[in-house]
């Protein structure tokens, strides 16, 4: 027996803070020094760049994420969301016309459709992996459905397979959001090199960072010509004139990435690699350490697929334990162990889709609704079941997460006496 519950006045498992995060190190400074001892900030002017392709650091790393991924063309941007634009204009969306998503994302992955006056339509996800499923997918397809956003949600790979089959039949392009999950495999491929194009993110919290940051990768000629466009005022500069000469051809922004950001960016994305193992090796301690709890269901990741966990989730099932979610997570968040209920309520729960429509509305002829209760899937997921920490990540390590397994293992063996906490609670018996 592990003692008395913190939250019933017992001590709690962990007292000590976790490891702070990002993690970086000498070569994000030494890479920012060298950036502002050589006195340039961005390249993207037309007197000094070569045709706004961005500075050493920013073609440094666009040259990596090519590398990496085996593609032919990297663009990087301010953030993922200006990349997630950038895309859906490039893969020809017209204002008017649908895009097919999850309502279980970040928002911008559908709000992006909003910016360039499409309309985002979405789709239920799977109970197992969170992620778009493909069987609804069909459903949703209509006259003005003219490009799929699958996300790889928190870093496990989406059905690829079929969502390209689907978008091939139908003639929708792909616009993978991998913003979550850079390194990862869809049947042995990275993901974002099987749609049309991938986008990533580099915020602060993601697995690798440039502070800010997205980068849009593609095989395809126009998508990476017409981002660039994008990132960069709709401007071009008219290449063989003797004077260069700015020329805007389409509705631009300006969504660059400066030179300092690009640098860290370098060197976070060289240790990519062992970052992501460590969040595979320590989230697989949770999973293998925790299989014995059987109120709690581990990730799943389909056999060939490698998931960079962002986060670690886990299935919490109040009909076993009798105890609500919220109940459970208060105790666990008591013992000193950061877990929270669901990720983001579904967005079509967000007062933009209903109550302050955008201009597009007014114009919209597609039947696109927003209803709670629309993707009941991933209401049951959010609102009774999901849980998850960031815990499992650098510089964490294997004694950490013996504290969130001790931690569980306690409240299991506590399970009655939390129940008699809260009278609210009815025991369920199995
Ligand atoms: C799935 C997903 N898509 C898009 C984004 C947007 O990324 P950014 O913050 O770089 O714009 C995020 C970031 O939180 C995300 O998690």
């Amino acid at each position: 027996m592990s003692g008395k519950l913190a939250i019933l006045g017992g001590e709690k498992t962990r007292n000590k803070p976790w490891p702070p995060f990002p993690v970086l190190g000498e070569e994000e400074k030494k890479a920012v020094l060298e950036v502002l001892d050589e006195g340039r900030l961005s390249y993207f002017i037309a007197s000094v760049g070569k045709d706004f392709l961005g500075g050493k650091k920013i073609q440094e790393l666009e040259q990596l994420f090519c590398k990496y991924h085996n593609v032919k063309y990297a663009v990087s941007f301010n953030s993922a969301t200006a990349a997630l634009h950038a895309a859906i204009v490039a893969c020809t969306v017209k204002p008017g016309e649908e895009v097919i998503t999850t309502p279980y994302t970040f928002t911008s992955t559908a709000t992006s459709a909003f910016m360039h006056n499409a309309v985002p339509v979405f789709v239920d996800i799977k109970p197992d992996t969170c992620n778009i499923d493909p069987v609804k997918i069909k459903k949703q397809i209509s006259p003005l459905s003219r490009a799929i956003i699958p996300v790889h949600l928190f870093g496990n790979p989406a059905d690829m397979d079929e969502i390209m089959e689907i978008a091939e039949d139908n003639d929708l392009k792909v616009i993978e959001d991998c913003a979550q999950a850079p390194g990862a495999k869809y049947k042995n491929k990275y993901v974002g090199t099987i749609g049309d194009c991938g986008i990533f993110s580099l915020t602060e919290n993601k697995n690798i960072t440039s502070g800010e940051g997205g980068i849009l990768i593609t095989n395809d000629e126009e998508i990476a010509d017409i981002s660039r466009l994008i990132r960069n005022h709709g401007e071009a500069v008219v290449a063989g004139q003797k004077k260069r000469t700015y020329k805007s051809t389409i509705l631009g922004w300006n969504y660059r990435m400066t030179e300092i950001d690009a640098a860290v960016g370098v060197e976070q994305f060289k240790k990519m690699d062992s970052f992501n193992n460590v969040r595979i090796k320590l989230s697989e301690y949770l999973s293998k350490n925790l299989q014995d709890i059987d109120w709690l269901e581990p990730p799943t990741v389909y056999d060939g697929n490698k998931h960079v966990y962002y986060v670690y989730h886990m299935f919490y099932n109040k009909e076993k334990t009798g105890i609500d979610r919220s109940s459970f997570l208060e105790a666990l968040n008591a013992e000193g162990i950061p877990f929270a209920g669901g990720y983001v309520k579904p967005l079509y729960y967000n007062p933009i889709f209903h109550e302050n429509k955008p201009f597009i509305f007014k114009h919209y002829k597609g039947n696109a609704t927003y209803e709670p209760g629309m993707c009941p899937v991933a209401e049951k997921c959010h609102f009774e079941k999901l849980i998850l920490t960031p815990v499992p990540r650098p510089t964490a390590n294997e004694a950490d997460m013996e504290d969130v397994v001790s931690a569980i293992i306690k409240i299991d063996e506590n399970l009655y006496s939390l129940k008699n906490k809260n009278p609210s609670n009815v025991l369920v018996k199995s």
